[in-house]
């Protein structure tokens, strides 16, 4: 999103101080906070014009309070199939089939929904590099990297594996009079 927009300084917003430290050095116009999504976040009113959200928490009532009036906020998800050839051999952790759902829940009180659509993109993984992509994810909490390996040692070497998101776009809830 910065090399698209010279002029935009983005915000790295992370709980974890070692995220928040790569994020810094991605690009020369990004500066990092190491802060809870949950909580407040450190941004004055109406001020962002995009916020984006990949694979991680997504708190609606803070980023209403922190977009401009014409503002954006953009969320990635895992969509159903996303790793599927990777999700039923290994016994991974399957998407919720209400995510999406969950997710508007979540959102609509704060936020009105604009767009939404699925990409799906192949990826052709190592075993090795199919090994950090699950051990990165929610999956590494409800498996073993020894169960992982054994899982990989039985597939290709090559691995020719989906990889689907589904991006949401929503604009703030015009204010309502009171
Ligand atoms: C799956 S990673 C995605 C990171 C990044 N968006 C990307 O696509 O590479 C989820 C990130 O959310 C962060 N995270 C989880 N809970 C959080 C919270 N309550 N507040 C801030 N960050 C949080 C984790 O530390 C992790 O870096």
């Amino acid at each position: 999103m910065l090399a698209r927009w010279p002029d935009a300084v983005g915000v790295v917003l992370d709980s974890s101080p070692y995220a928040a430290r790569r994020a810094a050095r991605a690009h020369e116009r990004a500066v990092a906070v190491v802060a809870d999504s949950w909580a407040r976040l450190p941004v004055l009113d109406g001020v962002v014009d995009r916020v984006l959200v990949v694979f991680a928490p997504r708190n609606g009532l803070e980023i209403a309070r922190v977009l401009r009036p014409d503002g954006r906020l953009v969320v990635v998800t895992p969509a159903a199939e996303h790793l599927r050839e990777l999700v039923g051999p290994l016994g991974l952790l399957r998407v919720d089939p209400d995510k999406a759902a969950r997710l508007a829940a979540s959102l609509e009180p704060h936020l009105q929904p604009v767009r939404a659509r699925t990409h799906r993109w192949p990826l052709s993984l190592s075993r090795a590099a199919a090994a950090t992509l699950i051990g990165m994810g929610p999956h590494a909490r409800h498996t073993t990297p020894a169960a992982v390996d054994a899982g990989l040692a039985a597939m290709p070497e090559r691995i020719e594996v989906t990889a689907a998101v589904d991006v949401a776009v929503y604009r703030r809830r015009p204010a309502t009079a009171t």
